[in-house]
């Protein structure tokens, strides 16, 4: 699964010459009201505008169907082409409203927040959350096209900027030991998009690589849920106790945590605990607001994570180090409590 991966700041002309090349039988922007008033006016695309609600909550059955029924009374064909402009949320939904609508139709994804652009965009995975499960109902159906403009990143806060990193960091740690240490190296929140942009294509590429082996996950890209089994659990805690915090926050706190379980299982470095604590300290990502008394909560949570192959284990990805990631590993509820306890310790 090869997908055409555009960096470029003339977004306009970009979308437009893609699709004027894809010869249409009409074409229509996804996005949220949110994109729809802070990006779209920036763009002026000569399109008709599909416009959600915002927000993960939203990226449900009633939004898809909004999506579908918009397409049907404009007459769209199979020959319709759907160009999805905002974060994660419209990227998945619309990619799915794309790969449902009349069997399949083409779609570009036009990602605007860092976390969609190395992630959510890129790769194919399309869906919506569905009786109260994340991404329970979708596809595996690649975007035509993806267009990166880190021009659309000036808007986004440092919170969103640090979520979207976490994920760079993620990427850097699988792919090598020298990555890994250039994307520390920065202090996040001072980057310019210049300099943004070179480590953004470099993290891209490596998810393009995991994905053109293993485009449905039947093995190595099960190595891009580092940091996610933990994460997800942190992030669906935080959610149950009425704090959301940002994925990449929780995806952040998810690879110490897998990082210690690495360390307990497969040697990876003690040292390497430090670094990325103190990088984690350094550019303010914050603590889970965790006890003891949570953990019984987050290891259920780990249990029920859907990339567990049965409900007696908990699947990881763990690292032997930087750049070297090792996928299905399982660790027992002990091993979780006790990796807990270090990751407590480390970031007090
Ligand atoms: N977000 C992980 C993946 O696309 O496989």
């Amino acid at each position: 699964m090869s997908q055409k991966i555009l960096y470029t700041n003339n977004i306009s002309e970009t979308i437009t010459t893609l699709a004027g090349e894809m010869d249409p039988a009409g074409t229509f922007i996804v996005t949220d009201t949110n994109v729809a008033e802070a990006v779209l006016p920036r763009l002026s695309l000569p399109y008709p505008v599909i416009t959600v609600a915002p927000g993960d909550e939203n990226k449900n059955l009633t939004g898809l169907t909004s999506i579908w029924s918009r397409l049907v009374e404009a007459g769209a064909t199979r020959k319709s082409l759907l160009i999805n402009i905002g974060g994660g949320v419209i990227t998945d939904m619309g990619g799915f409203a794309a790969a449902t609508f009349k069997r399949g139709i083409r779609f570009i994804n036009v990602p605007t927040t860092l976390l969609s652009a190395v992630d959510a965009a890129v790769g194919g995975k399309t869906g919506i959350n569905f009786e109260g499960l994340k991404n329970e109902i979708g596809a595996f159906a690649p975007a035509d096209a993806v267009v990166i403009s880190t021009a659309l990143f000036s808007t986004l806060t440092d919170e969103e900027i640090l979520s979207g990193y976490a994920e760079m960091v993620k990427h850097g740690l699988l792919s090598s030991e020298a990555d890994y240490r250039e994307l520390l190296g920065r202090d996040i929140l001072s980057i310019n998009p210049d300099a943004l942009l070179p480590l953004l294509e470099k993290s891209v590429k490596v998810k393009e690589r995991i994905v053109i082996e293993d485009p449905t996950e039947r093995g190595l890209r099960r190595a891009l849920n580092l940091g996610h089994t933990a994460g997800h659990a942190f992030e669906a805690q935080a959610l149950h106790k009425g704090h959301p915090v940002p994925h990449g926050h929780a995806v952040a706190w998810g690879i110490l945590v897998e990082m210690i379980l690495s360390n307990m299982a497969l040697g990876f470095p003690s040292s390497e605990l430090q670094t990325f604590t103190t990088f984690l300290k350094a550019n303010g990502y914050g603590c889970p607001a965790v006890s003891c008394e949570d953990y019984s909560e987050l290891i259920a949570l780990m249990r029920h994570d859907k990339k567990n192959n049965s409900p007696s284990e908990i699947n990881f990805t763990l690292l032997e180090s930087p750049g070297h990631p090792v996928i299905d590993r399982s660790a027992s509820a002990d091993d979780i409590t006790a990796a807990l306890d270090i990751f407590r310790d480390l970031m007090q």
